[in-house]
Parts: C-alpha cells; sequence; structure tokens
C-alpha cells in the first residue's frame, strides 16, 4: 500500500504524520518541541513470565489524542503503568521521557520522575475515589503531591485549592455535587471528579487506562468528550486506553495497537480496517464490535467522518450517532 500523509491538529500541536499501511508507524520530522511521551525500546517481563512488553518504542507528541487498543492482555495498562512511573521497565536499552525529561532508564527510575509525575495524571477505570469524602476534597487530593504530607493527611485544604477544585468539577460539568460524597455519584460522574483530580494536579499528560469500560454509554460519550475538550481546548496531551474500537475511532485522530506486547499499527484511526481489528481482536472481537463495525463489512461513513473532522481540527465536529447502538 502507498504511504499517505495527513495533517493532525489536535490541542495545540500541529502533528505532520506519514502512515504507511494498515500496519504502520508515525513519524513526525516536523516536531521540533520535546515529546510529551517518548518510549523507545521498552520490554517488560513479570517475574517467572513472558514479556508483557516486547521492545514497545512510541512518541506522543504535546497536544495530540491517542487511543491505545488491544486484547485482553496484550499490555495497554502495563504500558500505561510503565509510562506513568509506576512500575519500572526491564534493565537494557529502554527508556521513557515526559516532555524531554527522563522517567526511566534501564530498568531504573530517575531522579527527575518525581517531577515528572506531577505532569502526569492517571485515571483508572475503577475511579479510584475515597467514597467517604466530598467531591471536593477528593478533587483537591490532586494536590496531594505538592503539599506538606499533613496538610494532605488532616485534609486541610487551603481557600485557594478549593477554588482550584471548584473551577476543575465545574469544567467536567459536575460542580453542583461538590459537597456529596464520591460514593454518591453515579460512575460517569465518579470518573468526572477523578479526570477533575488530575486538572487540579495541575496534570499536562492525562493518561486513562479503559475510564469507560464500566459505563454506560451516555456516561460514556459523555466523559470522552470532556477527554476530547480538555485536549482541543487546554492542550491536555491524551492517552486513553480503550476496549471500544468505536470510540478510538470516534474521538482520537490516531491510534497505537498492541499485540502480545508489540505495537502492531501506530497511525490514522479512520485508516484502521475491520480486518485488521477483527484479526487483532480475535476471538474476543465477537464481543466488541458494534452494529456497522462486524468484521467484513466497510467502517461506517458517519465514523470516518467523524474522525476526520476531529482530524481537521473542527470544534463542531458532528458527533456520530452513539445513541443508535446504545
Ligand atoms: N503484576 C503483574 N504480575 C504478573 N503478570 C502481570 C502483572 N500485570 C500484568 N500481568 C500480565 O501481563 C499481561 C498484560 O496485562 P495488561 O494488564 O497489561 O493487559 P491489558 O492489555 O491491559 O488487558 P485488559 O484489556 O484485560 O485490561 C497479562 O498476561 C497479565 O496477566
Ligand atoms: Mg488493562
Amino acid at each position: 500500500m502507498t504511504a499517505t500523509s495527513y495533517a493532525a491538529e489536535s490541542g495545540s500541536a500541529r502533528t505532520q504524520v506519514a502512515v504507511a499501511g494498515a500496519v504502520g508507524t508515525v513519524q513526525n520530522p516536523a516536531a521540533t518541541e520535546p515529546k510529551a511521551v517518548e518510549v523507545r525500546s521498552v520490554s517488560k517481563s513479570f517475574k517467572d513470565h513472558q514479556p508483557v512488553l516486547r521492545d514497545v518504542s512510541l512518541a506522543i507528541e504535546r497536544g495530540e489524542m491517542v487511543a491505545l487498543i488491544g486484547a485482553s492482555g496484550s499490555g495497554k495498562s502495563t504500558l500505561i503503568r510503565t509510562i506513568a512511573g509506576l512500575i519500572t521497565i526491564d534493565a537494557g536499552a529502554g527508556s521513557i521521557h515526559v516532555q524531554g525529561a527522563p522517567m526511566q532508564i534501564g530498568g531504573r527510575i530517575t531522579a527527575s520522575a518525581q517531577a515528572q509525575r506531577a505532569k502526569i495524571g492517571v485515571v483508572f477505570q475503577q475511579f479510584n475515589l475515597v467514597p467517604r469524602l466530598s467531591v471536593l476534597t477528593n478533587a483537591c487530593l490532586g494536590r496531594l503531591g505538592q503539599m506538606p504530607t499533613w496538610r494532605g493527611v488532616t485534609g486541610r485544604f487551603l481557600h485557594e485549592e478549593k477554588q482550584r477544585a471548584m473551577h476543575a468539577l465545574d469544567r467536567v460539568g459536575i460542580a453542583d455535587h461538590a459537597l456529596k460524597r464520591g460514593s454518591e455519584l453515579s460512575g460517569g460522574q465518579q470518573q468526572r471528579a477523578a479526570i477533575a483530580r488530575t486538572l487540579v494536579q495541575g496534570a499536562e499528560i492525562l493518561i486513562a487506562d479503559e475510564p469507560i469500560a464500566s459505563l454506560d454509554p451516555s456516561s460514556a460519550r459523555r466523559v470522552m468528550e470532556i477527554l476530547a475538550h480538555l485536549n482541543r481546548n487546554h492542550g491536555i496531551t491524551v492517552l486513553v486506553s480503550l476496549h471500544q474500537v468505536e470510540y478510538a475511532l470516534g474521538y482520537c485522530p490516531r491510534t497505537i495497537a498492541l499485540r502480545q506486547g508489540q505495537v502492531v499499527y501506530d497511525g490514522i484511526s479512520s485508516a484502521l480496517t475491520p480486518a485488521f481489528l477483527s484479526e487483532l481482536y480475535g476471538a474476543e472481537g465477537e464481543s466488541l464490535f458494534l452494529p456497522g463495525l462486524e468484521p467484513g463489512t466497510t467502517t461506517p461513513q458517519r465514523t470516518r467522518n467523524f474522525a476526520a473532522a476531529i482530524v481537521q481540527g473542527s470544534g463542531a465536529a458532528d458527533r456520530p450517532a452513539f445513541a443508535a447502538h446504545a
């Protein structure tokens, strides 16, 4: 297949990307500023196990919104945790840099990792709010890494910290629920609170590990809209692992696919073919493909249009009619 190129405008960065075939790599010769995330030759094995990540290399520009897909066990969460500095990579040639500074090199977390971690907000499927604390306090906890421990432990947040938290809750549309306990919110609202916590933290890179996996379609859409909004309007770089492929196609201009710990696709989302996705997910795919995305059919035009609109940086993208699948 001949190589094609496209321009992806997402957040503050304009990214010129070359895609070679369905299984290709992304190059960015135009970029001069440090990558938001740069993963070089990273492998990861857990004790007595086969490698979970095998020589993974990828780079994410500042302001990109990238989906991470792959079958269960392909290594998505492991990759996310290594990028966030939550687990170490194998000793050897591998390295992870965040905004140009090393996070880990050759299996060792670097001295600058603490500062780098503050720039990365991580959101998980399980929301990870403290159920008995108010939503406002949960959001304030985003400041924990930047305040004396005693204040965090006793929950004594300054007025300006609470203001900042209220502002973040407002940005994700749940300011009205600030004084409720975390446990009183719906799943979608809890996930939005978790996103607000990363904003309070001041994260410039948001990494979300299946943030919509346990949400109903309407709440899932809302969370993805918020991630896309933060990306487009606030320049936050987003890496989001998704089980639902159509959300990757619909919201993320670029997709990285893992198979058995290796990158097997890195390119424009709308170029993903049903045949490739079917092969990527194998038997698991049967439960993942929604109407119109079944193996053997063409990618729906509405999804292509939507992905193309986002790629062109159009804020007025016609949202795909996910409700039809709800
Ligand atoms: N702490 C651990 N100890 C041992 N093996 C692990 C550990 N964490 C992950 N693994 C293994 O690594 C492989 C990849 O797991 P990972 O959670 O990264 O996959 P995933 O792509 O996120 O899957 P899913 O879609 O089910 O969340 C799996 O085989 C898993 O059993
Ligand atoms: Mg996972």
